[in-house]
């Protein structure tokens, strides 16, 4: 909708609004309709999912630390990271790579933890990997933390007997050797594999294969998933590396049918340059800029898929799942460069926000996501220092947007002005909505400008509202991160700069911010 139209949809109760605020009108004003009225899809609780990857401290020390350890656990789980994740309540993780997931051989990861083989992890770092972290201990994080289990399986260097037995190992209610082979290892009923991946980046680290080729291998691979009577097993195929989208097509053309769901991975680059990523905390404001360009690019590569989708199945069966994304800084000064471990800011909750708000616009095809990594790894949620622990504006992302979980999908039109820096420009505001299944309309509000504060008035067509309240999360830099030293710099607060009167709605956001409201 034009800025023009907008207004008029707006009317003259909210110019009334509009002149309220006149002071802030200095500041960034920014216009939107809430339809209420045309409710959309459900927005999956998987599109919060996680990514947890054996990537340097990610599983081990991140989530695993051992029975033994001095570190508060429970069967050898930590239990500040454990308590941290059901908080946002974790609805999928996904496992054991990324990378890693190809070169991954499931037996090497079961029976008594002393008898394992200690491997070398070729993908990150070439660190030794104990394989004391294996199919038992991940499922049963999974139950522990609440969350749907997503199994990446292994293609490149893996067979379709391997697979299927793992999927055997998993699943199987009956008492075939292999079955009977899980309970001796101490789980008497099947786990419940929710999603299966068919490898992982396939057209690079997962094989170097081409879409072609892929395909074919999808197929045999995914005939031989085979998961008991009355339950179902979501079949993921590996998708798009970013921008191409000739894989998505070749995928599509040659296997939509037996496919559930296609993955596709965006990492934001910063520079847009993997050569010169950039320090996670010390930038300036043209990095800040560049940075949610490329973030919000995420626009442009799930509209590019699902239309090219819709050519195959249009009635939009399958799914669009976005299982790795993130920023991708450098790793912080010191750390092994394998580990990818970085430190998050504003900026990247800021980016978080914005990109969530793209994958609700798009719930009619993105059905899960899995950010970049859970703990320790990229965009975490949680980092981990030995025994301690401190939790990013990314997490606090996760834990505003909550509510947006199994909600319904409602269209926001936004008219906003942009906030431009160079050659870079983007809407200063961005927005999502939904109603929650109590009846509780969420809006999401994301203030991109980090310098100017901005005034949202927002038309809700077919509702009003009586009282409205919120939590900001905000800082005074753009870079302010939490420390182990400071680990409550950035955290949520009560908003107060809402007010509702009949269906007009108004926000003042601060500078870099992300605003949940709930409206009754
Ligand atoms: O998340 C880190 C790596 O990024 C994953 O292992 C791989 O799939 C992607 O390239």
């Amino acid at each position: 909708m034009k800025l023009i139209e907008l207004k008029h949809a707006l009317g003259a109760g909210l110019a009334a609004v509009l002149l309220a605020h006149g002071p802030a009108m200095a500041q960034t004003a920014v216009t939107a309709v809430l339809r209420a009225d045309q409710p959309g899809a459900r927005i999956a609780p998987e599109i919060y999912g996680q990514f947890a990857e054996h990537l340097g401290r990610g599983i081990y020390e991140g989530v695993w630390v051992g029975e033994d350890s001095k570190i508060p656990n429970t069967k050898g789980y930590r239990n500040d990271v454990v308590a941290a994740l059901k908080a946002i309540h974790v609805p999928v993780v996904r496992w054991p790579g990324g990378c890693f997931a190809d070169d991954y051989h499931w037996r090497d990861g079961i029976g008594p933890r002393d008898q394992r083989p200690t491997k070398v992890n070729v993908s990150w770092g070439g660190v030794e990997e104990s394989n004391a972290f294996g199919t038992h201990e991940f499922m049963d994080f999974a139950e522990l933390i609440g969350a749907k289990t997503y199994v990446a399986g292994n293609v490149g260097t893996g067979s379709p007997r391997e697979m299927a037995e793992w999927i055997e190992y998993l699943t199987s209610p009956t008492h075939s050797t292999i079955a009977n082979q899980r309970r001796a290892n101490g789980r008497k009923e099947p786990w419940k594999l929710d999603y299966f991946g068919v490898g992982n980046e396939n057209w690079g680290c997962g094989g170097d294969m081409t879409a072609a080729h892929y395909t074919d291998l999808y197929r045999n691979f995914a005939a031989f998933i085979r998961v008991p009577p009355g339950t179902k097993t979501v079949k993921i195929a590996g998708g798009a590396n970013s921008f191409d989208y000739s894989w998505t097509e070749t995928l599509m053309a040659g296997a939509a049918k037996q496919m559930d769901a296609i993955s596709l991975h965006y990492y934001t680059i910063p520079s847009g340059d993997w050569n010169k990523k950039g320090s996670a905390t010390q930038f300036d404001e043209q990095a800040w800029a560049d940075t949610l360009v490329q973030a919000l690019r995420m626009d442009e590569l799930v509209t590019k898929n699902s239309a090219i989708m819709d050519k195959y199945d249009p009635e939009k069966r399958v799914g669009l799942d976005v299982d790795e994304w993130g920023i991708w800084h450098d790793v912080e000064p010191g750390s092994n460069p394998g580990f990818l471990y970085q430190q998050n800011t504003m900026r990247d909750a800021v980016a978080a926000a914005a990109t969530l708000n793209i994958f609700h616009k798009h719930a009619d095809r993105v059905r899960l996501t899995a950010i970049a990594q859970m703990v320790n790894v990229l965009q975490a949620m949680i980092l981990t220092d030995k025994d301690k622990m401190v939790l990013t504006p990314t997490y606090w992302v996760y834990d505003l947007y909550k509510p947006f979980q199994g909600a319904t999908q409602l269209p926001i039109e936004v008219a906003s002005p942009a906030y431009v820096l160079g050659a870079s420009s983007v809407p200063a505001v961005s927005a999502s909505a939904g109603r929650d299944p109590a009846g509780v309309t969420h809006v999401a509000l994301v203030n991109l400008d980090p310098n100017r504060s901005a005034t949202v008035t927002i038309r809700l067509a077919g509702a009003t509202g009586k009282a409205v309240k919120g939590r900001v999360l905000t800082a005074s830099t753009m870079a302010a991160y939490n420390s182990f030293d400071a680990p409550d710099r950035v955290k949520p607060a009560d908003f107060k700069g809402a007010t509702i009167k009949g269906d007009v709605l108004t926000a003042v956001l601060p500078s870099k911010a992300v605003v949940v409201l709930d409206l009754n």
